[in-house]
């Protein structure tokens, strides 16, 4: 037997020049296993956690005859922002909108295998769905106040679930709601005036609010900076890096630099395939799938 314990040959470890058998001219060189998993059409990377807040297994989604998501097995962790990156189509928002039964809402749109929060499976037929989407807030990429007071947008969740009891609680709950997504001090004269007045960052700013005034456990984000300047794309950022201490975030972006600074984990997804999943820092300088790193060296998408 090999003794592997000892320490390792550098000279192992040194890349092997360009051109020798599986290098590329990079000199990166595809785990030879990628082979086997590419074919069998596995994700490359860490897809199960210790502890995950969803435990996503083998879950597939056709709209009609059409499958737009493919086996997907991934676990999704506490307390961190996961990025799910891609070309256009790929089944990122799909998958989103599985995570809180959005595509229930979808005529025609079957979701199969299994979806755990917190270890209970939200595709059960007793599932409570609006509760779940109370765990599960979503933002969307044009925010949707509702046409009702910034107060009221706020409140809405709390009233429907009976999450105060007295009228100064939901006070204190709204303006809580509000300092954490810092619109507090812009808005506290205008709380009565109406949501929709604000410019399109405070209202994305509001939405992320309302979905805090039911507390939640995980924030779905898809693309929520795609309608927003980039000095309001910015705070969302921010906020994401505050949010995260406290809920497990899920953004779709189109962005691979906003996917860098705001996720700890990025999955890739191909054809509504999760290609790879893997720490974001990792996954960036060192993707282990050619169609990741395609896409991240801007050869397609
Ligand atoms: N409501 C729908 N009805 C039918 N097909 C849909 C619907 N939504 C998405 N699709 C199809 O599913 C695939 C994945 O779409 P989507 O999840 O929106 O991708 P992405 O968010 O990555 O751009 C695409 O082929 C898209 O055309
Ligand atoms: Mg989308």
């Amino acid at each position: 037997m090999q003794d592997l314990s000892g320490p390792q040959d550098p000279a192992a470890a040194a890349p092997l020049p360009s051109g020798v058998l599986g290098t590329k001219p990079s000199g990166r060189m595809h785990a030879p296993e990628l082979l086997g998993a590419e074919l069998a059409g596995h994700t490359v990377g860490e897809t199960a956690l210790a502890d995950p807040i969803f435990s996503c297994r083998s879950v597939s989604v056709h709209y009609g005859g059409i499958q737009a998501l493919q086996n997907v097995t991934l676990d999704i962790g506490r307390a961190q922002v996961l990025a799910c990156i891609g070309p256009s189509g790929c089944g990122k928002s799909t998958f989103l909108r599985c995570l809180n039964r959005m595509n229930d809402t979808i005529v025609g749109a079957r979701v199969t295998g299994t979806i755990l929060l917190d270890g209970e499976d939200i595709m059960a037929k007793q599932q409570d769905v609006a509760r779940l989407r109370a765990r599960v807030g979503m933002v969307f990429q044009k925010p949707n106040p509702f046409p009702k007071s910034i107060y009221d947008n706020v409140a809405y969740g709390p009233r429907i679930h009976k999450l105060t009891r007295t009228r100064a609680d939901l006070d204190e709950l709204v303006c809580t709601c509000l300092q954490r997504v810092g619109l507090w001090n812009e808005v506290k004269d205008r709380l009565h005036g109406a949501g929709m007045g604000l410019s399109g960052g405070q209202q994305q700013r509001l939405c992320i609010a309302r979905a805090l005034a039911v507390q939640p456990e995980v924030i779905l984000m898809d693309e929520p900076c795609s309608a927003l300047d980039p000095i309001a794309s910015a705070n969302i950022e921010d906020l994401i890096e505050q949010l995260r201490a406290t809920y497990a975030i899920v953004i779709v972006t189109h962005s691979m630099q906003q996917a860098a600074r705001v996720s700890q984990r990025t999955a890739y997804f191909h054809l509504g395939r999760l290609i790879e999943v893997g720490e974001t820092d990792r996954l960036f300088t060192n993707p282990r799938h050619r169609l990741t790193e395609d896409y991240i060296t801007g050869r397609f998408g």
